[in-house]
């Protein structure tokens, strides 16, 4: 017999998620529009005024709006009819780069819903899909989703936590960045440590060029050198560190990465540098809001990425245990978490 409470509640939880995955499409055309940046520090604002100050049809921004305060991204005045857009709301969703910036991840669930029929195959065969054989959305969404961590955390507390590095860094050395997409993680170390020399590679040839020009663009091209390359076959040695940035378990071979990371790295005194999405190691100790999130990215990004290179598909919930065993097999002698914030896990791992 059907438990009708049951069936309310579980249908109520439906409509909530239907209206969270609504407000991802509505959220990122408020980000398009620049809508959310118009009513940042600006008070109340009508809806009127926020289409003419934004360029938008009113009848249109009305609609919006009302969804925005159903969904808790706007505050409603019903006395006066006017919208606000709260200081922590304009962090989360107009504050491009700050470190509560949200607006990257929305982006990369807009790629997602756009590959749609992709994702269906991937699921179904088991063939895999390559990285760069996703909407060109997911790279940029990438790039602004992770943008913000880095930001907050690489420099300040992710390089003191490693054992030496920060000192290396300041005084010059040698470091790779392998898997950088466009190149966030490697221009931000690159301004923060002059002396040093960072070597970004990726085997995405469009992201490549993308983290070219930016590096130009941010004026670190003296110091910054990027190369398609695998993370199996990058060029060079005697690296002080070799990082990887959220992109370990996307890889066709990850052990193959770690040995090859191995044989490039200073003999007995470099540092494997490995950043995660945060994971405990049992599936049961990830049913919760994260965990539904990165298993979600892990089931139409990172596992068809591996797959489709014929790799493993450790997946974004990999966890310590299995990330000691891939460095392990690679040949690194030494492993710690070096330290967890609520969304990642920092690993060092030492020859
Ligand atoms: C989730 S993205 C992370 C990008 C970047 N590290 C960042 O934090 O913005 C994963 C990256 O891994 C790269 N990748 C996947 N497999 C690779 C491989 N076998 N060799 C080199 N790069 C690879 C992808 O092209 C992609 O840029």
């Amino acid at each position: 017999m059907v438990d009708e409470a049951k069936l309310n509640e579980f249908i109520g939880k439906v409509v909530s998620d239907m209206g969270g995955g609504a407000g991802v499409l509505l959220a990122f055309v408020g980000d398009r529009l620049g809508l959310y940046r118009a009513m940042a520090g600006a008070g109340s604002i009508t809806a009127d005024a926020l289409a003419q100050k934004t360029g938008t049809n009113p009848r249109m921004i009305r609609e919006w709006l009302a969804s925005q305060a159903a969904g808790g991204y706007v505050s409603y005045d019903a006395k006066t009819g006017e919208y606000m857009l709260p200081e922590e709301q304009a962090m989360a969703l107009a504050q491009e780069g700050g470190p509560a910036f949200m607006q990257g991840g929305f982006q990369i669930l807009v790629s997602l819903f756009k590959d749609e029929q992709k994702i269906i195959e991937a699921v179904r065969t088991g063939r895999g899909l390559s990285w760069g054989d996703h909407d060109k959305c997911l790279f940029e969404g990438t790039e602004r989703f992770f943008r913000p961590a880095y930001n907050a955390n690489l420099i300040r507390n992710w390089i003191p936590a490693l054992d030496g590095v920060e000192a290396k860094l300041v005084k010059g050395a040698k470091m790779a960045d392998v898997g950088c997409g466009h190149g966030a993680s490697t221009i931000l170390l690159a301004k923060a440590y002059p002396n040093s020399k960072f070597y970004g590679f990726d085997y995405h040839e469009p992201s490549i060029e993308w983290a070219k020009k930016q590096a130009e663009k941010e004026g670190v091209a003296d110091r910054v050198t990027f190369q398609v390359a695998k993370s199996t076959d990058f060029a060079g040695d005697d690296y002080d560190v070799v990082a990887f940035f959220d992109c370990l378990h996307d890889m066709a071979d990850p052990y193959g990465a770690a040995a090859h990371t191995y044989r490039a790295l200073k003999k007995k005194d470099g540092t494997m540098f490995i950043v995660e999405p945060y994971a405990e190691d049992r599936l049961e100790d990830n049913l919760n809001p994260l965990g539904r999130l990165f298993y979600s990215a892990s089931t139409t990004v990172c596992v068809p990425a591996s797959l489709a290179q014929g790799g493993p598909g450790l997946g974004a919930q990999a966890g310590e245990k299995r990330i000691r065993e891939v460095v392990e097999k690679g040949g690194f002698t030494r492993f710690r978490r070096a330290m967890k914030s609520p969304v990642n896990l920092v690993y060092e791992a030492r020859p």
